[in-house]
This record gives C-alpha cells, structure tokens and sequence, in this order.
C-alpha cells in the first residue's frame, strides 16, 4: 500500500487552494468580467495594500443536504472574509462570491461574515463587505434567514463602535439589502441594483412597469432614495472611494481621525470676499467656499445629488479631518426641507460618533414652506437636525455667510445648539424671516394706510433690512464670536479648530436620547 507523503500533502494542499481561488470557476470569473465586475478576491486585492490579506474560515463548508446540495462543493460558501491593510491601517471585510451560488448567502456564510465583524469589534477596526449577492440562498431555507438576522445584529452592535461600510458590487435584494442599510455608506456601482422587491412583483402587486435600472441603479438609490452615499463607475472606482473614504476616519470611535502631516498655508483667500453677490437673492456654488477652505481644495462630498440644497462632505483644515455641512444656495435658495434635513442629521451623527469636528456654513432663507412638506413631516424631519447638532459633543464651528433666517438660523449649528466658535461675514443676514417678508407682516397696517403702499412698503422693508442684514445685532448679543472678513474664513477655522481639539463635553447619562426618527 503506497503510503502518504509530506510531499503528497503539500500537493493536495495546493491543489485545494488553487480550487478554492477559483470560487465557481474560470467560465464563471469570466461572465463577471464580460459584465464590468471583478471577482470577489480581486476585489480585496485591488482594496488590501499588497500581501497583508489574511483570509478567515477559508475551507468552511456548507452544512445544506436538501434540493440537492448535499456534497456539492460551494468555496469559501462564496464569501471571502478576513483582514488586511488599507493604506497600512487594519480593515476587515467580507467579499461575496457571485460565482459561487450567486454570492447566496446561507447559514455557513453568513457566520462567517459575522465572524469578521466580530473580529473588527474587538480590535477596533473598520468593516467593509462588498456585495454582490443573490439574497438569503434559498435551498436553505429558514437558515439562511436566520443567518442575515444575525449579521443585521452585528451591524447594530458594531454601529457607532467601528466605521461600516457597504459596497454594492453586484445585485443586492431582498431583505438582504437592510445590512448596507445599517452601515454608516454606501458606495454602489453602476453595474449593481439594490432593492426590495423587485420589477417583477411591483408589476403583480401595484402594475407599476419599472425596469431593474431605472428602479434599483445607483442613480436612482442616490438620487430619489437617498439610501446610497457614492455611485462608482465600476469596482475598481468604487474600490478608490471607499480607500479614500477610509483616510479621513479613525479605526474607532475611541480615536481621532488620522493627522495628515505637512505644512499648510493658512494665508487669506482674496476670492473669498467676491463670492456673496451684491444681489442677495443671486445664488453661487457653495463648493466654491468650502474648496477655498479645506486644505488643497480636497472635499469628498457625500450624497451628491440627493438633497443638492446641502452639501456634506468630508476634508481637513491643515491635516485635521472635519466633516463639512453646508447650504447651497444654488439649489433651491439652500432651503432645508425633509430630505436635506435627514441627509444633514444622519451625517452629523456620524461624525459626532467618530470624533469628526463639525464645520458647518449658512446661508439659508429657513425650511421649506408646503402642504407636501408639512403632510411629510417637515417638523419631525427638521427635528432631527436640531437633535443631531444639539447632541453632538465634537468640536462644533459655524460661518454665517449670507442668510440665516428663522427656525433655520437655529438649525444650522447656531450659537445656542452647542456652536463652540460661531464666524459670521460681513454680508451675514441674521433674522426670523427676510425684511420684504418681515416688513409686511410687522407693517401691514401702517403699508394698508399709506398713501403710496409701494414707497412705504420699501421704507419699511429697508428699516427691517438695515437692522437684521447684518451681522452686528447678533455680534452684540454674543450669538456670533466675530465678524470676520471672508479671506480669513480657512485662517480662523483653522485656529479655532486647534484650540478645540482637546475639547471635552459631558452629558447627563442616560440608555440613548430619543432622536424624532
Ligand atoms: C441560491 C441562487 C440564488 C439564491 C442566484 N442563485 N440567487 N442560488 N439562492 N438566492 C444561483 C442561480 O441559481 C445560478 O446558479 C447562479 O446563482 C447565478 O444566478 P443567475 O440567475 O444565473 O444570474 P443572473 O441572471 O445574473 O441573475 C442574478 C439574480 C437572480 C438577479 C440575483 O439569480 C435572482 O433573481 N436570484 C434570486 C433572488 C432572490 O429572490 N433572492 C431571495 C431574496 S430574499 P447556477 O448554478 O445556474 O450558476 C432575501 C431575504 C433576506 O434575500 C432576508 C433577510 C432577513
């Protein structure tokens, strides 16, 4: 009888590992490439900086004997999880394997994904999983349900502790789609859809005909939805967002978000003084501010066409990572409204939970008036902004550049939600409402009984104007530190930000605040 080498070992060994690279096999790798998608290892090796992936549980099998599956080989149960190095910091990930059933996702698969969280739990590092995924695999059943029960489970319990972050790779439907829905972003490729149902039952249940692009494509999840954070072009564009992502945050919420060191100019800004037009009902591009302000115009914007009256984002003021909250003018006036409120609150608590400072920049003529938006709920939307920037403990600064007006001024990180250095420009209009508005309400009679209604409704207009447009009331009442020329914005918020960094705030301790969701 031929005995078993060492040699024979190493062999199989090998053999074994060469099957299990090769997920569902070379045909299958293909069909991903002809359709734009890597496969799931070249994912973590375009994501993992080179040689530092270690794979967890990589020879795990199935335990499924129904509708045939009994002995069929499934690869890693078609997700690759472990950890590795991103730019030299630890992250750990999961990686579904289309290939290999669809990316399903059964009983062994998903332990194994909660395996990995588990893992980022206890050392405090981020958590990525890329998906592309044909749901809960359905041979097993029950299990495979319980199975993404439980890593929902650890979403929630990783939330707030570790950064979380979904890339959406390839389909992702079903309930499976509420785990990215419990990640901090979401960054979806073009080649991906992402929804709950699909065209075909809303075409059974409402007759609503729907194609899988137009209803579940990144466009449509960022832009109606507000559900994704980052459209990528492709997987390795969205492997180069999530990267970038990445440098800005801390590995947990017990540390604060890596220093960039270098040397920074803080010289003036000339520009900065021209922004604001002479007309105040002129908008401008609010991207134009923060790149002047954030070091080497760097801004990455989150959200970008959801809710395009504020704009959010992350850069960094002389190495520092600050989270940017601003009104754009040039969408809407920079009203807040139901979905910009939800895009600002949601982004403010995450950067409150990572150590993020908070910069935020008004010019807003209030919240938005409307049947749609009182049946919506704008007072429970807008509530939120108010919890969110109250709540936040981070180093808070806020630039009034233009229009802060009514429940709005209060909204945008004023003085009274916790603002530790609030900067207003010269062209700052701090009031409950604009003076045309003011002056007709507070001088209706006076207007009714003059002569000439038009030259006194001007007069009265210009007496409100000449007391609230400008930021001196309010510089008298504390509610503004100081009146700043706008080619010093980045100067100023660079200094206040240094003297904050070591800011310490408590609150009454309690099980959690009651956020209005
Ligand atoms: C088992 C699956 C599967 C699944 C796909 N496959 N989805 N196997 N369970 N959920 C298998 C297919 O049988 C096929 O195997 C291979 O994966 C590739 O699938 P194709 O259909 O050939 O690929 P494609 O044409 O690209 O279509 C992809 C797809 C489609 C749109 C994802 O496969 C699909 O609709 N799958 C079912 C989706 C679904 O209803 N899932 C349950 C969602 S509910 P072979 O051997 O032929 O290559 C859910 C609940 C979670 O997820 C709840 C959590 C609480």
């Amino acid at each position: 009888m031929p005995t078993i080498t060492n040699v024979d070992k190493i062999t199989e060994l090998r053999k074994r590992t060469e099957e299990l690279h090769l997920g569902g096999g070379k045909d299958r790798i293909e069909k991903q490439h002809a359709q734009g998608k890597l496969s799931a290892r070249e994912r973590i090796d375009q994501f993992c900086d080179r040689n530092t992936f270690l794979e967890f549980s990589a020879f795990a099998e199935h335990r499924c004997t129904l509708f045939g599956m009994a002995g069929k080989p499934a690869p890693a149960d078609g997700v690759v999880t472990g950890s590795g190095r991103v730019d030299g910091r630890f992250v750990h990930m999961a990686s579904q394997d289309f290939t290999v059933f669809g990316g399903s996702a059964g009983e062994v698969h998903c332990d194994k994904v909660v395996e990995a969280m588990n893992s980022a739990l206890k050392t405090g590092t981020p958590f990525v999983f890329m998906n592309d995924s044909g749901g809960a695999r359905i041979q097993e059943g029950v299990d495979s349900l319980s199975g993404y029960a439980k890593v929902f489970y650890a979403n929630t319990e990783l939330s707030g502790v570790v950064p979380q972050i979904s890339m959406i790779c390839g389909p992702c439907a079903g309930g499976a789609a509420y785990s990215p829905a419990l990640t901090d972003f979401i960054i979806q490729t073009r080649q991906a859809q992402m929804f709950i149902t699909g065209p075909s039952v809303i075409k059974q249940v409402t007759g609503e005909v729907v194609s899988a692009e137009e209803l579940g494509g990144a466009e449509a999840q960022m832009h109606y939805s507000g559900v994704v954070h980052f459209i990528a072009e492709d997987d390795e564009h969205a492997i180069g967002v999530c990267r970038r992502l990445l440098s800005f945050l801390p590995s947990n919420n017990l540390e604060d978000p890596p220093m960039l060191p270098g040397e920074y100019s803080l010289e003036p800004e000339p520009s900065l003084n021209e922004l604001i037009p002479d007309d105040p009902k002129k908008p401008y591009d609010v991207r134009d501010a923060i790149s002047k302000v954030v070091d080497f115009g760097d801004f990455m914007e989150v959200q970008e066409t959801f809710a395009e009256n504020i704009v959010v984002g992350f850069g960094r003021l002389a190495g520092r990572t600050i989270g940017v909250l601003a009104n754009q003018p040039k969408f809407f006036a920079g009203v807040l409204d139901i979905n910009s409120s939800d895009k600002a609150a949601r982004f403010i608590r995450f950067c409150n939970a990572f150590n993020i400072p908070l910069v935020t920049f008004v010019d807003t003529p209030g919240f938005l008036p409307g049947v749609s938006q009182e049946y919506g709920g704008i007072i429970r939307h807008g509530a939120k902004m108010l919890f969110a920037y109250s709540a936040a403990t981070v180093p808070k600064l806020t630039v009034i550049m233009r229009k802060a007006y009514g429940g709005a001024y209060v909204a945008m990180c004023s003085r009274e939600l916790g603002a530790d250095r609030v900067f207003a420009w010269p062209t700052a209009e701090i009031a409950v409402m604009g003076a045309e508005g003011a002056a007709e309400i507070v001088f209706k009679r006076e207007i009714e009984q003059a002569e000439d209604k038009a030259a006194a409704r001007a007069n009265f207009t210009k007496q409100y104007r000449d007391t609230f447009s400008t930021p001196y009331v309010a510089g008298a009442r504390r509610l503004v530190d100081n009146i700043i020329e706008p080619s010093q914005t980045r100067l100023l918020l660079a200094q206040a930000l240094e003297s904050l960094v070591t800011k310490r705030e408590l609150r009454p301790s309690k099980k959690h605040g009651l956020m209005p969701l």
